[in-house]
């Protein structure tokens, strides 16, 4: 929203309240025509339903069966990565990644195409290289296989795995990321000349809920959206034990709202609570409208990377298991008419200072549910540019989570929020936003902002 006054300087004005509640009820009882496959029940809400598909099993009738009949989207678990496809500098075997596709298409699937570059099974001669020399394989690698499939992948896993693990937000060390940060732009830019119709993804995992790994990723999608480079997705692999965190709808509209698709991509859950947790993932993803579809890391369990753990949908004999169960009656919960399942309202105030000469404004959007929020705030430079700004806020029955794209004094009562390095320049009359999550409630937050 833009403001126009501009008479009452330093004044907080409240501009607009609107409110908005989306949806209301528990879960919804399955609609009469209940699909009775994973891939039907996806597609009455426009989504799909995916598994990974390794070639070595496509001879297993057990495992070809239910690939047929209950997915509609195929992931290539091993074959389309580096080693596979080109074992040799310059020598691309395509056989095994043929093989599955060619099978996918036969049953009316769609494919994810998994990956093109990543730090972990790289070809021996690849991982023996550095600099220069390196980023030239890899962009001759991702136009090369990118090519090969052109126009028969629904989305690429272009980068895969960029982040590093904890608090840092930052890049993972590997040989790619040695080759210069520009790595992961470069790649995206190569996929989309070879390849102008797939959609193009960042995957990682432990990024599914807030978290500073998370926000690293965030950032970087921002940026690259704010710049042009062609980034149209993020999968998320929830490679999960229990529970779905608690946020994961939370994060994945944190992403949709920069205006790419989010999608689940490597689901499996180990643990005893694994049917409430396939049941939570599949709800959050049909609560964000730009979550275009789930895929599960394997089919039976036997056939998980992770021995041991049973965390997929079928037995090692291929009955369904009672995750199956769950996730089909909450894919079919969403059929178009029924209810969504949790209560969440959506709040958007926008407060303000008058920015004056020199001066900025913040204004709030604001996400609530029943027992949290998450906070964007934008901040909008007057009529001179900003070198640096200071935005407050007041959590008088709420404290703060977790934050990204702004430093902060505290936790709760008043909070103030200052620039971090990238985003203290804003040109006049432009904008930048930071965000927060919070336990309790958002409202009454009234952000102000003051130039530094
Ligand atoms: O094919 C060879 C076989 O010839 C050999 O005898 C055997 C001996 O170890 O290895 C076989 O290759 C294995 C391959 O899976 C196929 O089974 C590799 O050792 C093994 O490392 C490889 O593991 C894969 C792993 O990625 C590699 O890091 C898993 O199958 C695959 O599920 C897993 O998938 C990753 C995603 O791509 C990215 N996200 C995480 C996910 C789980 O780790």
């Amino acid at each position: 929203m833009k403001l126009t006054s501009k008479s009452v300087a330093l004044v907080p004005i409240i501009v607009t309240v609107a409110t908005a509640a989306i949806g209301a009820t528990l879960i919804a009882p399955p609609a009469a025509n209940a699909a009775s496959t994973l891939g039907a029940a996806a597609a009455q809400s426009g989504r799909y339903y995916g598994t990974a598909v390794a070639a070595s099993k496509l001879g297993d009738s057990t495992y070809s069966n239910i690939l047929r009949t209950e997915f509609n989207m195929v992931t290539a678990e091993n074959e389309m990565k580096w080693d596979a496809t080109e074992p040799n500098r310059g020598q691309f075997n395509y056989s095994n990644g043929d093989r599955i596709l060619n099978t996918a298409v036969g049953n009316g699937s769609r494919v994810r195409g998994h990956a093109l570059l990543w730090y972990q099974q790289e070809p021996g001669w690849a991982q023996r290289m550095e600099g220069s020399d390196l980023r030239q394989a890899m962009m001759n690698h991702v136009t090369q296989v990118a090519t090969h499939y052109k126009g028969k992948i629904y989305a690429w896993d272009v980068v895969n795995e960029a982040f590093a693990d904890g608090n840092s937000g930052g890049r993972r060390d590997s040989n790619l990321q040695r080759t210069g940060n520009d790595w992961i732009e470069a790649a995206f830019r190569a996929a989309r000349a070879a390849d102008p119709a797939a959609k193009l993804c960042y995957n990682d995992y432990n990024t599914d809920g807030i978290n500073a790994k998370s926000t690293g990723v965030y950032n970087m999608v921002r940026d690259f959206k704010s710049r042009g480079v062609p980034i149209d997705c993020v999968g998320f692999q929830a490679h999960l034990t229990n529970n779905a965190p608690s946020d994961m709808r939370q994060n994945l509209q944190r992403f949709a709202d920069l205006g790419v698709d989010v999608q689940i991509t490597e689901l499996d859950i180990a643990g005893s609570n694994q049917a409430n947790a396939y049941a939570d993932v599949t709800r959050a993803c049909l609560a964000v409208t730009r979550c275009t579809g789930i895929t599960v890391w394997g089919i039976r369990d036997n056939d998980s990377w992770r021995t041991g753990e049973n965390p997929l949908l079928f037995t090692n004999s291929g009955a369904k298991k009672a995750a199956y169960n769950s996730v089909l009656a909450a894919l079919n919960s969403a059929d178009p008419g029924t209810t969504t399942t949790t209560t969440t309202t959506t709040t958007t105030t926008t407060t303000s200072n008058d920015p004056g000469t020199g001066g900025c404004t913040a204004t709030v959007s604001l996400n609530q549910w029943n027992e949290g929020f998450v906070a964007t705030i934008k901040v909008t430079a007057g009529s001179s540019a900003l070198s640096g700004w200071t935005v407050t806020t007041t959590l008088s029955s709420a404290t703060v989570t977790g934050s990204w794209s702004a430093n902060r004094s505290g936790n709760s009562g008043t909070v103030n929020w200052t620039n971090v390095d990238y985003n203290a320049s804003v040109p006049a009359g432009g904008s930048t936003e930071f965000g927060f999550q919070g336990s309790g409630s958002g409202s009454g937050l009234n952000p102000t902002c003051a130039a530094r």
